[in-house]
């Protein structure tokens, strides 16, 4: 069988693939360019690919032998799973082993943000650290007791909660269905509206699938809701803001910042105005951007694949 790789993965993950499969790795510019792809998935009968990799239905349908697609990510927004299915391809992902990488991140934005770590590391740095410990001196905020709401209640969003719990805080959430009143108590989580999430936090952090019921649902008409000492952070989708409305929530001073690893558009552009706020700390998709958790979604990617190929249930399959 073909296989095709959208982009170079771990040598021991390639090395697997080539046991098995006539392997062909796409080693240009990244994003495979779209027409290039839709050329190379002809004769392919199974897909590597990334979460931006737009696998749409002219791709898949492209891929006239394809049986099976494995991603190299949670989210599977980038790839049409409607026409996979009706063609009978398979679509693995890789949930679980990033959870808690996805979750650290969450945290490491949210303590950066009320410690203004990346502000305080930036004044030391351009020589402007003047007066030492004084009672009102770059002072940041308790986490404690502060309330955390999170929008999109799945394993992420449960892990950002455990450690939350670590630092005594309040958790509110709100998701498409409420959990079980067993899991909200041992998770110590309350469930709010979505208006309620966003009127009342001190925090808010995404952690929802991006679909099209998701998109720019976070806009100005909640930011209006927001209290103007709160913080939003989005490990998740960028498409779920309205970047617009972020931009004037963060110069109107309607929030008091963000902390963002995802962008409608990635790379982000630093001339972006989101990049160009003081009060938002950017990273670039690194939510598991981690040696181990990247090993182990290699590990799980092939698996998935290998699976698929031979026509038995993947470690983690989409649903259909
Ligand atoms: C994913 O796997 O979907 C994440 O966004 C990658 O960090």
């Amino acid at each position: 069988m073909k296989i095709l790789l959208t982009r170079k993965i771990h040598d021991f993950a390639i090395k697997e693939l080539k046991k098995r499969y006539d392997v062909e790795i796409y080693t240009g510019k990244i994003p495979m360019p779209k027409k290039l792809l839709i050329s190379k998935i002809k004769d392919k009968d199974g897909l590597v690919c990334y979460p931006y990799d737009i696998i749409d239905a002219d791709v898949i349908n492209a891929g006239t032998k394809l049986k099976a697609i494995s991603t190299y990510s949670v989210g599977y927004d980038h790839i049409d799973v409607k026409t996979a299915s009706k063609r009978g391809i398979v679509v693995g992902y890789t949930p679980e082993v990033l959870t808690r990488a996805t979750a650290d991140l969450t945290m490491a934005l949210m303590l950066s943000l009320f410690r203004r770590i990346t502000e305080g590391d930036k004044l030391i740095r351009d020589n402007k650290w003047r007066t030492v410990f004084g009672p009102y001196e770059f002072l940041g905020t308790d986490l404690y007791q502060k309330t955390l709401g999170i929008f999109g209640m799945g394993r992420i969003g449960k892990a950002v909660a455990q450690r939350a719990e670590g630092f005594e805080m309040n958790i509110i959430y709100h998701n498409r269905t409420r959990l079980s009143k067993k899991e909200e108590k041992r998770l110590g989580v309350r469930y709010v509206s979505l208006d309620n999430l966003f009127s009342t936090s001190d925090v808010v952090s995404i952690h929802s699938p991006y679909t099209p019921q998701t998109h720019e649902i976070v806009n100005l008409r909640l930011f209006k809701k927001m209290k103007k000492t709160a913080f939003l952070i989005n490990t998740s989708r960028g498409k779920i803001i309205n970047e617009k409305d972020l931009v004037i929530a963060l110069e109107r001073k309607m929030i008091a910042g963000a902390g963002l690893d995802v962008f409608q558009k990635e790379p982000i552009d630093a001339n972006n105005p989101i990049v160009k706020q003081d009060n938002v700390i950017v990273m670039p998709h690194s939510g598991s951007a981690t040696v181990e958790t990247r090993r182990k979604m290699a590990e799980i990617a092939v698996k998935n694949l290998v699976s698929g190929l031979a026509g038995r249930k993947m470690v983690y399959q989409v649903k259909t």
